[in-house]
Order: C-alpha cells, then structure tokens, then sequence
C-alpha cells in the first residue's frame, strides 16, 4: 500500500496580522491537491517535540480574519540545541512527512535554509513579517497592517501635539530595518523619520524640527524606528525626549506602539496577500520545490532559493533614505 502524500507546517518568529489567512489557504490548496497537513505547534519546538495536530479544511474554518497564529509560535530552532536537526529528521520519519512548510522571518527562514543545506530537511519557506524585511520579496503579509496601525495612532496624536503644541515622538517596530517607520511618517504626515539603515544625530533631528515648525508652530509628529541609533542607546525613548527639550525646549511626549502594531485583525491586503502566500506555497509543495521560498515582486507570486535568504536582511536602499529625507515636511 502507499502512503498518503504528507507535509508538516509551523510558524515561527513573532506573531504577525496574516499568519491564519496563509494557514488557510496553505490547507485548502494543499488538501485539494491531495496532501495532508499536520500542524505543528509552537514553532520549531513542536517541531522537536514531534507534537502536530491535522489541519483540514474544517479545522481552519473561520480563521481568515483573525490575527495571531493558531499554531503559536515561539522564537530559536532546531541550530540552538544539541541534535536539534537529526531530531527534526526523525520526527519527520515518524510521522512520515514529505516535507516542511515553515512559515516565518528571517530568523525561521534562516533556520529551514540551513536545514535544507545543511541536513537535506525537504522544507518551503514562507516569509511573514510586519517589518517586511525578507530578503527577496518586495511585501510580506502583515506589513501593510502595522503601517496601517501606526498611521491610523500617529492621525489621533497629531490632536494632542496641535492642540498642546507638543512635540510627539512615536516609536514604532523595526529592529534592524526602517519599512514601519518609512512608511507610516510618510503616510501619517511626520516631519521626520529615524531609520536604522543612517546613522542619524540628535543635531539633524534639531534642526529639522526647527525647520518644520518655523517661527509659528511647535508641534509635529516624529517617528522613530526601535532599531534606530538614537533609541539603541542607553536611556532609549525617553532619553531621546529630554535631549530634544534640552536643545529646543519644546515640550515632547512619546508613544511607543510596541505589539499594538503586531495585533488583531488582518486588513482586507493583507488577508489578499497572505493567502497568495499560502496558495503559492502549497503549489510549491504540490510540485516538490524543496528548499525554494515563496517571493512576491509587487505583481505575481514565484519561489526562490532559501539559501539567498540565510542571515540575510532586506533594508531600505540608500536612494529610500535619501527620498524619505526630502518627502517628509
Ligand atoms: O520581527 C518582528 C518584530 O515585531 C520586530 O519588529 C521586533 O523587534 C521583534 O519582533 C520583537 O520581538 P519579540 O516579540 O520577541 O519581543
């Protein structure tokens, strides 16, 4: 007799608006296509646990708009333990899998690139991040969420900084790429944008505020990645503020907006997106691209290499930071 056609799929890194939506269609189309699909919990580490529950189209009913992930999700891998990656092999055998689905950021990708490479681990990535980092791919699901999030609280401060004639210093995720806080200071209307890819010094951050308020105004929205120099310092945020009072003597307050950016639903681009997501991938795994990862050049959905995509970061360009710099006002 032979088996049923089998793969086991699990999410990693940080939860992300998008991750049940990819789930989802990853299932429909995959079960369509003839496969069955275990669900791994909590990452890899239910991975090494061997511990995974059937996911068919009943059980991902309903789950489209939700945010989060079903599976839970966890950080680190199998590379952070001793015989992490033989264990992944053998539960692999045990519950006779074809292969892995592993959805996630760098970090989970990384991970699987290097399972494949390393072990021969017959994996697909699938990029999910708000930070929209991945190397390779132009948008990942979960991003287009987080900016809406950020613009949608930066419209409600810009209230508060009129009305107070306050300046209002917004942090927003992003540890090592600027994408959020691009995005969002540009569409929430911010005089500036603190990045990690330029080193930016608390003069600059002066004299633009000068500039920006001229001799009428004092109130204005700046927007700060957690990533950026000036909050990767002792004292981060709110030492940043003192600094700015102490050289300006406006008043500042800060926002950090931390996992709110991260939560709840999914909007209508994201749902979009991720489940493009899910059907590539589960295309991928009906046509056995193992060690390929699903990319999105802004129009149609393709695989690359996962090994393009070990330890790698996709940061603003110079030309970005350049055009940011002259966009914001
Ligand atoms: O990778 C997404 C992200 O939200 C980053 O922007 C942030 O630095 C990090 O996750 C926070 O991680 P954790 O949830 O483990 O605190």
């Amino acid at each position: 007799m032979t088996r049923g056609q089998r793969i086991g799929v699990l999410t990693g890194g940080g939860d992300c608006p998008g991750l049940n939506a990819a789930l989802r269609a990853l299932v429909h189309r995959s079960v369509a296509g003839g496969w069955e699909v275990l669900g791994f919990h909590d990452a890899w580490q239910g991975v090494l646990r061997g511990e995974a529950r059937e996911l068919t189209p009943d059980t991902v009913r309903e789950i489209l708009p939700r945010g989060g992930t079903i599976l839970g999700t966890t950080r680190g891998g199998p590379f952070d333990v001793e015989g992490g990656p033989e264990r992944v092999c053998e539960v692999m055998s045990e519950l006779t899998l074809d292969g892995l689905v592993a959805i996630g950021g760098n970090g989970t990708l990384t991970v699987a690139g290097r399972l494949f490479r390393e072990h021969a681990v017959p994996v697909i990535g699938v990029p999910k991040t708000i930070d929209n980092d991945v190397w390779g791919t132009v948008t990942s699901f979960g991003f287009h969420t987080a900016v809406q999030i950020a613009t949608d609280a930066i419209d409600r401060l810009h209230t508060t900084s009129q009305s107070h004639d306050r300046v209002l210093v917004v942090e927003v995720m992003g540890r090592d790429a600027g994408w959020i806080a691009a995005a969002a200071a540009i569409a929430g209307g911010a005089c500036a944008a603190v990045v990690p890819e330029r080193e930016t010094g608390l003069p600059e951050l002066v004299s633009r505020l000068h500039a920006h308020h001229g001799a009428e105004r004092t109130s204005s929205i700046v927007v700060v990645a957690e990533g950026s120099s000036l909050i990767r310092r002792d004292g981060g945020l709110g030492r940043l503020a003192l600094e700015i009072t102490e050289e300006t003597g406006f008043p500042v307050r800060t926002v950090s907006l931390g996992y709110v950016q991260r939560g709840g639903t999914p909007t209508a681009f994201d749902r979009l997106l991720a489940t493009r997501y899910g059907n590539a991938a589960a295309d991928a795994v009906c046509s056995r691209s193992w060690g390929e990862y699903v990319t999105f050049d802004g129009v149609s959905m393709q695989t690359k290499p996962l090994h393009g995509v070990i330890g790698r970061t996709r940061r603003l360009s110079e030309e970005a930071v350049d055009e940011l710099e002259v966009t914001l006002f």
